[in-house]
């Protein structure tokens, strides 16, 4: 299983139904391909992990750079070799721009693995807490 992270700018005028939008026509294609993950959105910055065939990871991935509704993209890491982590979403989507308490936690949370994955590229650590962290906390 091929996974990469990137992080990336939203654009400013890119909102949270767009983005909704947007992944409609994204889940589709990504259960035709094999693809599974999530995308966070957060202060403006998303964090998506895509994993699926490394060929078929490559390909959105390349599309996706190409995306002129985000920019900066940047790769956290790319991993040949973990397990597939999102096998029930082809792309589960998390908007943390809220202000409910559950979700402050949350945020605050993954502020910790921001800051981690920003000092820490390319590191399986960077996966395994992505992992322990994100995944428990959005799954619950
Ligand atoms: C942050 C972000 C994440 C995206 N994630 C996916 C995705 O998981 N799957 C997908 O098919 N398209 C995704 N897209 C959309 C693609 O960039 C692209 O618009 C789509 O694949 C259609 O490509 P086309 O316009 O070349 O046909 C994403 C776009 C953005 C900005």
């Amino acid at each position: 299983m091929y996974s990469i992270i990137y992080e990336s700018e939203a654009h400013a005028d890119f909102s949270p139904t767009a983005i909704f939008k947007m992944l409609l026509g994204a889940k589709n294609y990504n259960r035709e391909h094999g693809i599974t993950g999530c995308i966070i959105f957060y202060k403006g910055v998303f964090l998506q992990l895509l994993e699926g065939a490394e060929e078929e990871v490559e390909k959105l991935f390349g599309r996706i750079k190409e995306d002129n509704r985000h920019h900066d993209v940047k790769v956290i890491l790319e991993n040949d070799g973990n397990g597939r982590l999102w096998e029930d979403w082809s792309m589960a989507f998390y908007d943390l721009s809220g202000s409910d308490k559950d979700i402050t936690q949350k945020r605050q949370l993954l502020e910790i693995y921001f800051n981690s994955a920003n000092t820490d590229k390319g590191s399986n650590e960077v996966f395994r807490v992505f992992k322990d962290t994100a995944f428990d906390l959005l799954q619950e």
